[in-house]
């Protein structure tokens, strides 16, 4: 067997083969160490990505609002040991999740969103852009279901 067929064979794996190593760290009792990593998050959102951020606030801005400490639960992801996003629940229940770029499409987001589910049961809401196939993918698979269009004017 030569190497690029034993390279192919790896990569027909199924998806859903490897299980990550995932924590919640508490953005509230370590907001110094993480909010570089959550402004890092917002730069990296695009506007179909997201229907409640429009532009970039600055970084005092930025650790303003965190400093408020504005949703009920608000956590970074360590995934195998690297800081590769946040999730949070908001006071509507409402989970937000954002993965860095790099860490994306390996599972790391499902996971977050169900260790979150499990450690704050009861109903949960996800506000996605009809744009946003990931996110939207990320929702359904974990067993949300479509309840409403909501249209806007501006
Ligand atoms: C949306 C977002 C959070 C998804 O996170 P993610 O970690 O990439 O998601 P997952 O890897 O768990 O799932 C995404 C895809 O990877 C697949 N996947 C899941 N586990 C996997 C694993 N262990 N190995 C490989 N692939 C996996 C899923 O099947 C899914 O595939 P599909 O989209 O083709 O159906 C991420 O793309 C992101 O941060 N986007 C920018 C911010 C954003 O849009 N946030 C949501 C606002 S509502």
């Amino acid at each position: 067997m030569t190497t690029n067929e034993a390279d192919s064979e790896v990569y027909a794996l199924p998806k859903w083969w490897c299980e990550h190593n995932v924590q919640l760290l508490d953005v509230y009792s370590c907001a110094g160490t993480s909010v570089a990593l959550l402004y890092r998050l917002l730069s990296q959102r695009t506007h179909d990505q997201s229907i409640s951020h429009k532009t970039m606030p600055t970084f005092a801005e930025h650790l303003a609002f965190v400093c408020k400490e504005p949703y009920t639960a608000w956590y970074v992801i360590l995934g195998d040991d690297y800081q590769v996003g946040a999730v949070y629940l908001s006071k509507q229940r409402e989970i937000g999740i954002s993965i860095l770029d790099e860490f994306r499409h390996r599972g790391y987001g499902t996971q977050a969103v169900r260790l979150l589910m499990a450690r704050h049961p009861g109903k949960f809401l996800a506000n996605v852009n009809p744009a946003n196939a990931a996110s939207a993918n990320l929702f359904r698979h974990l067993g949300f279901g479509l309840i409403q269009h909501t249209y806007a004017r501006e």
